[in-house]
């Protein structure tokens, strides 16, 4: 099959290099991809949000499929316009994309099926969210905007004056623009967070292996949140006791609430879940593949991922036996100094081969671009410097021995993944 990826993250890296380890696949290319993808597949300047492009060139590469990875243009409707013009595309359609789309959405839906989340109210006025707030009295709150906000859309605060200056800014100032036409204000939960992609053709759920999203950007989980600055798979706080209880609570429950409102999900669905007190919880729903999280848990894939990506299509992944490796996988982000805040771009990474890797480690490539031969930062977050090990501890050494043979002014990286425990 020839593939065409969209998108050009490290995510979309780790996904090639998957596809590539299948007999099954022919060309690879990716739209627009980064300097690291392009040692691996062809690619092409179109951006990943524009479903017209991505269409004239899915004509023009005559591809046997297109994998939409980000959430940008899967809740767009990517997907539908794709199988509009015959063209095969693995994802959700936007009805299904919903999930991720909108929160508002999603909590209704949770709430219709019983499946556990915080408590929430919704608003579409201001002052409405104020006066519920304000009478409530209970802190810290959590504010959301409704719609997608690269994955800053979520407030946290402390006291009625936090609270008035996030409703302020998401509904009246727009800082996310539309998608601050409503919010969500949400009971604060605590307890480690947990992340569980699923591949699910609407009839099938398989959630595979767990992962621990590292969001804040410095060490001890301090400062402010980002993209991810680092995962690890398995998730040590998931044992297979609460497997057991979000497979038969929230993932079997989800796939069959989607089915009841007449959006089945076909694609990767992604649960952001808190193991509470009360029990696990679900944070957030993602509609895609996580990033950092697909970079420790595709390597882990040993079954043949084009299989996969066909059962799905065509809703027989009952027929296929999912198998993972029982090795453990660590991701270590670096990043360019002032990430989240600004950075600056254009910096020479030293340390990597002429494909951009290096001995003993994946590196999954998110900003970077490749200039005759060399590799330069091209965004906030530059390099997923990934290993796999029998044991974690041993994933974690290498990744971080890695990381010290790579190089770039201002680099920035936490010291913790996988080590910081958080508290609760
Ligand atoms: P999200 O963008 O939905 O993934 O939220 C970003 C982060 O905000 C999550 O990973 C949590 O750490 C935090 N968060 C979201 N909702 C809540 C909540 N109800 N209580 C506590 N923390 C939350
Ligand atoms: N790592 C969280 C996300 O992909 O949204």
């Amino acid at each position: 099959m020839d593939i065409l990826v969209v998108g050009g993250g490290g995510r979309e890296h780790a996904i090639i290099q998957k596809l590539k380890q299948s007999p099954q696949c022919n060309a690879i290319y990716c739209t627009p991809g980064n300097g690291g993808i392009s040692c691996d597949a062809e690619c092409f300047d179109v951006a990943a949000d524009d479903i017209k492009g991505v269409i004239a060139l899915s004509k023009r590469l005559n591809v046997d499929l297109v994998f939409v990875a980000p959430d940008d243009p899967l809740v767009a409707g990517m997907v539908d316009a794709l199988e509009n013009e015959g063209i095969a595309a693995f994802g959700p359609n936007a009805a299904a994309a919903i999930i991720e789309g909108s929160k508002v959405f999603s909590k209704r839906l949770m709430k219709k099926y019983n499946i556990p989340t915080a408590d929430y109210e919704v608003f579409d006025k201001p002052a409405d969210a104020l006066t519920y707030i304000r009478r409530r009295g209970q802190y810290p709150t959590v504010v959301k905007a409704d719609g997608l906000a690269l994955g800053k859309g979520v407030i946290l605060c402390n006291d009625y004056s936090e609270a008035k200056d996030a409703v302020k800014s998401i509904m009246e100032d727009k800082i996310f623009g539309r998608s601050g036409n409503r919010i969500v204000v949400e009971e604060y939960l605590s307890g480690p967070e947990v992340s569980v992609l699923a591949f699910t053709d609407g009839k099938t759920i398989y959630p595979m292996v767990s992962a621990k999203d590292h969001k804040r950007v410095f060490d001890g989980d301090l400062g402010p949140n980002t993209g991810g600055m680092g995962t690890v798979s398995p998730n040590p706080h998931y044992d297979e006791k609460t497997a057991e209880y979000c497979m038969n609570n929230i993932f079997v429950p989800t796939i069959e609430a989607m089915n009841m409102e007449g959006r089945p999900f076909k694609g990767c669905l992604f649960f952001g879940l808190m193991l509470t007190a009360d029990g696990p919880k679900v944070i957030e729903y993602n509609c895609r593949f996580g990033d950092p999280e697909a970079q420790v848990v595709l390597p882990r894939l040993e079954t043949d991922f084009v299989d996969i990506l066909n059962a799905i299509r065509h809703q027989r992944l009952s027929e296929i036996k999912m198998k993972w490796s029982k090795d453990a996988c660590a991701c270590v982000i670096m990043a360019s100094g002032g990430y989240p805040g600004k950075y600056k771009k254009d910096i020479e990474i030293k340390g990597l081969n002429q494909n951009g890797q290096i001995d003993g480690a994946m590196v999954f490539h998110a900003g970077t671009k490749k200039v005759n031969n060399a590799f330069y930062t091209n965004g906030g977050r530059v390099l997923g410097v990934t290993a796999k090990a029998e044991t974690l501890e041993k994933a974690l050494n290498r990744a971080y021995e890695s990381v010290l043979r790579i190089d770039f002014a201002d680099a920035h990286y936490r010291r913790d993944i996988g080590r910081h425990r958080p508290l609760g």
